[in-house]
C-alpha cells in the first residue's frame, strides 16, 4: 500500500498521497489540496516545491551526486563527448555507433544560418551583450521555420537538430560582430566543438589550427553544463512549453533566464570579481568580510547553490581540468591562484561553513574559458551552448507527458480590498 500523509486543517483533515521517486525521494502530492481543503501551498522561490516528475537528471545535493539518465557526471566527463551526452539526455539511452553517427550527421547538415539572419547581426550595436543576441536570434529562427506542414513529432525532431546545429554558429557570429571580423561559415568536416572554435577564432584570410587541448576542454565543459534538472532556465523552458510555445521561443526564454547573475551569468561575474580583487591587490579577506556583511549587496560570485549543500561535483571536476589545461598550455593565470586562495579562505570561515556555501560550477569555469581565448561577456553563452540538450530534453519530456497541463502558479493576494474609483478632480 502506498504511503499517505494527513494534513490537518481547522475544519477537516485531508489525506494526500506521497509520490516516491526511483532514488527514494518523497513528495507530498498536493494536486487535489485546494479542491479538498480550500487551501493552497505558498513556497516563494519553489524551495520545497517539485514542479514535475522527471526521468532525465538526478541530483543528491547532500551527497554531491549528479547523474544524467542514471550515469554519474564523473563517468561522462571522463568518457563521453558532448554530442553523445546530448543524445543520452534527449533520447534517454547511450547511442549505438550507428545512432550517434546518424545524430551527428543530421546536426552537421543544419549548421548554417539562413543568409537573411546575417542582417540581424548588423542591426545590433557593436557592444551588444552576446546573451541578448543569442536569445533574439534563436527566437527569430521561429520566423524562418513557421507554418511547416509536418507532424508534431517530426517537427520536434527537426527543430531539436536545428537548434543544436545552429546555436554555436549564432554564438560565434555574435563574437565576430563584436570585434568587426567577417563571419566564418561552419565547416562541417569538423567535429562539433572544433567547428565552434574554428568559427570563433579563424579568419578567412589565414589557415587556423584549433588546439586539440581546447577542443577537449570545451567538450568537458559542455558535458558538465548539459543538464541540471529543474533550475531556473530549465523550469522556464518547461513553463513556456506548457503554453504550447514553439521550441525556438522556449529555448530563447531559457537563454534569457540563464543570463542573470544568480544563474548562468555568475561565470562572467566571477572573473570580473577576481579581476577587480587582483587590481585592488588581492585582498581576499576584504571580499570575504564584504560577502558576510548584511548591509552590503555583495555576494561571493560562484559560491552557494540551492541544491548542493556539500560540494558541487561539477566544480570539483572543473577545478582539476583548470589545473590540467593551464599546465599543458604552460600558462600561469594569477586569477587561478587568487580563486584558490579565496576558496580556501571561504571554506575555513564559519559563515560559509554554517550556510554550507561551496564553490559552484561557475567558480572555476571562467578561468578555462579565458585560457581558451573566449571573451568574458561570452562566458554565459558557453553555458547556454552546454545547457541546450538539457533544455531540449525537458521540453520533449514535457510535451510527451500525456498528463501535462499549462504551468500556472497561484498566489495569495495582499493588495487593497475592493474600493471606490475616485474621479481625478476629487483626488487629494
Ligand atoms: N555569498 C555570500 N552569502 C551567500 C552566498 C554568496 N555567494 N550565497 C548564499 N549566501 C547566503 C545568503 O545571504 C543567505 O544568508 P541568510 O540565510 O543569512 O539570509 C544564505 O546564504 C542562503 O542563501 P539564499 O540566497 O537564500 O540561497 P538560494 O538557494 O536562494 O540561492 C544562489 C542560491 C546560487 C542564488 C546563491 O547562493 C547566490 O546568489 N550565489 C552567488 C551567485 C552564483 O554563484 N550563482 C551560480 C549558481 S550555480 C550555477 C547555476 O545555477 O547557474
Amino acid at each position: 500500500m502506498s504511503e499517505r500523509v494527513e494534513i490537518r486543517f481547522p475544519h477537516k483533515t485531508v489525506e494526500v498521497p506521497v509520490f516516491v521517486g526511483t532514488e527514494g525521494e518523497k513528495a507530498i502530492d498536493v494536486s487535489n489540496l485546494r479542491a479538498e481543503s480550500g487551501y493552497i501551498t505558498l513556497d516563494p522561490g519553489f524551495v520545497n516545491t517539485g514542479s514535475c516528475a522527471s526521468d532525465i537528471t538526478f541530483i543528491d545535493g547532500e551527497k554531491g551526486i549528479l547523474r544524467y539518465r542514471g550515469i554519474p557526471i564523473e563517468v561522462l566527463a571522463g568518457k563521453s563527448t558532448f554530442l553523445e551526452t546530448a543524445f543520452l539526455l534527449i533520447y534517454g539511452h547511450l547511442p549505438t555507433i550507428t545512432e550517434l553517427a546518424e545524430f551527428t550527421n543530421r546536426i552537421r547538415r543544419h549548421t548554417m544560418l539562413h543568409e537573411d539572419i546575417k542582417a540581424f547581426f548588423s542591426g545590433f550595436p557593436r557592444d551588444a551583450h552576446p546573451m541578448a543576441i543569442l536569445s533574439s536570434v534563436v527566437c527569430s529562427l521561429s520566423t524562418f521555420y513557421q507554418n511547416e506542414n509536418r507532424p508534431e513529432n517530426e517537427l520536434m525532431e527537426l527543430n531539436t537538430v536545428r537548434l543544436l546545429a545552429k546555436l554555436p554558429t549564432i554564438a560565434a557570429y555574435s563574437y565576430k560582430k563584436s570585434i568587426g571580423q567577417p563571419f566564418v561559415y561552419p565547416d562541417n568536416s569538423r567535429e562539433y566543438c572544433e567547428n565552434f572554435l574554428h568559427m570563433m577564432f579563424s579568419v578567412p584570410s589565414e589557415e587556423y589550427h584549433v588546439d586539440p587541448d581546447h577542443i577537449d576542454a570545451l567538450n568537458l565543459l559542455l558535458i558538465l553544463h548539459a543538464d541540471h534538472e529543474q533550475n531556473c532556465s530549465t523550469s522556464t523552458v518547461r513553463l513556456v512549453r506548457s503554453s504550447m510555445g514553439n521550441l525556438f521561443a522556449c529555448i530563447a526564454a531559457g537563454i534569457c533566464a540563464l543570463w542573470g547573475p544568480r544563474h548562468g551569468g555568475a561565470n562572467q561575474e566571477v572573473i570580473e570579481m577576481l579581476e577587480h580583487m587582483r587590481a585592488e591587490g588581492g585582498n581576499v579577506k576584504k571580499y570575504i568580510e564584504l560577502a558576510k556583511d548584511k548591509n552590503s549587496k555583495f555576494r561571493l560570485m560562484g559560491f552557494g547553490h540551492r541544491v548542493y549543500k556539500n560540494f558541487d561535483p561539477r566544480a570539483k571536476i572543473i577545478k582539476g581540468a583548470c589545473d590540467k589545461l593551464l599546465n599543458k598550455l604552460k600558462r600561469h593565470d594569477p586569477l587561478l591562484d587568487l580563486a584558490k586562495e579565496l576558496e580556501e579562505a571561504a571554506l575555513q570561515d564559519a559563515y560559509f561553513v554554517d550556510k554550507k556555501l561551496y564553490p559552484n560550477v561557475d567558480f572555476y569555469s571562467g578561468i578555462i574559458y579565458k585560457a581558451m581565448g573566449i571573451p568574458v561577456p561570452a562566458f554565459t553563452v558557453m553555458f547556454a551552448l552546454g545547457r541546450l540538450p538539457g533544455w531540449l530534453a525537458h521540453a520533449r519530456e514535457y510535451t510527451h507527458d500525456p498528463k501535462n497541463k499549462i504551468g500556472r502558479p497561484r498566489q495569495i493576494y495582499t493588495g487593497e480590498m475592493q474600493r471606490d474609483y475616485i474621479p481625478i478632480e476629487k483626488r487629494g
